[in-house]
């Protein structure tokens, strides 16, 4: 390759990189159009090309497996699958089985690998954040980049720690380009952190940031508002006091909000003393 040719293709990779197309579909490249099958001609020229089989939204195969993915789901029939699947899970283990085998979410398929929880499934108080970013991507663990070693920091503030809490996310794979969820790929995970939240049963909830609390308490103001207050999560018939508060990645733009956080962390720290 010239030298020209490889100034070329590295600005490609930057280009590629800035507009957040950082994750790759195979090890090897696939012209699909070279692959798709000739068509006879037909009388009407713009008949749409048959669409791709509708698979269930469950897989049988790992990730890595997969040929081409399935045809998505319409947005309600996702919905309706994620909640059927999530409902079958009897544990944190078969929830997790299912979830590695279910199709429904698009962001699957980008993902490197399912980011499902961490920490002590055991554990009094349960952290739910938004969405895996590349570290936790790669690792498979939530918050275990920048924005998670500040967490673990607050968490040793008021004597905790991983193998203390649990934590996870609304939704258990990356955003390509760490873009935020969409409302649809929320309502799709949706059903599966509440089962996980329901199956962990902690004796309270954190939301860390604005989504976590908007999706899991349904309050639609602002995190500087509401943080801070205890409210209340509806798992099945059980009652447990959910706290939103700063996500860490936030506190990381804004050092002074720390101060806030601190107030919360304390809060904490007094609920559990009880
Ligand atoms: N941000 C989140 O919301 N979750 C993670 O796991 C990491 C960063």
């Amino acid at each position: 390759m010239t030298a020209q040719k490889q100034q070329a293709a590295r600005d490609l990779l930057v280009f590629y990189g800035e507009a957040g197309v950082d994750a790759v579909l195979g090890e090897t490249p696939v012209d699909r159009l070279a692959a798709a099958e000739p068509r006879a001609p037909q009388a009407d020229a713009f008949d749409p090309p048959a669409a791709p089989a509708r698979k269930s939204a469950m897989h049988d195969s790992a990730p890595a497996q997969r040929a081409a993915p399935a045809a998505p789901l319409p947005p309600e029939e996702a919905v309706m699958a994620a909640r059927e699947a999530a409902r079958k899970a009897e544990s944190l283990e078969e929830l997790r089985a299912i979830l590695e085998r279910f199709e429904g979410c698009a962001l699957r398929a980008t993902a490197k690998r399912l980011v499902f929880a961490d920490g002590n499934p055991k554990a009094r108080v349960m952290f739910v954040g938004e969405a895996p970013g590349r570290e936790e991507d790669i690792e498979g663990r939530p918050f275990v980049g920048r924005s998670g070693k500040l967490l673990d920091l607050m968490l040793a503030a008021i004597g905790l720690d991983r193998s203390k809490v649990y934590i996870a996310n609304i939704v258990p794979w990356r955003p390509p380009g760490n873009r935020d969820p969409s409302l649809h790929e929320t309502a799709i995970c949706l059903p599966f952190i509440q089962r996980q939240i329901e199956l962990v049963n902690p004796d309270i909830l954190i939301c860390l940031g604005k989504p976590s609390m908007a999706t899991l308490l349904g309050v639609s103001e602002g995190i500087r508002k509401m943080r801070g207050r205890w409210l209340v999560y509806k798992a099945g018939d059980r009652e447990i006091p959910a706290m939103p508060t700063f996500h860490p990645a936030y506190l990381l733009r804004s050092p002074l909000e720390k101060r806030l956080a601190w107030r919360d962390f304390l809060s904490v720290k007094k609920v559990l003393a009880r």
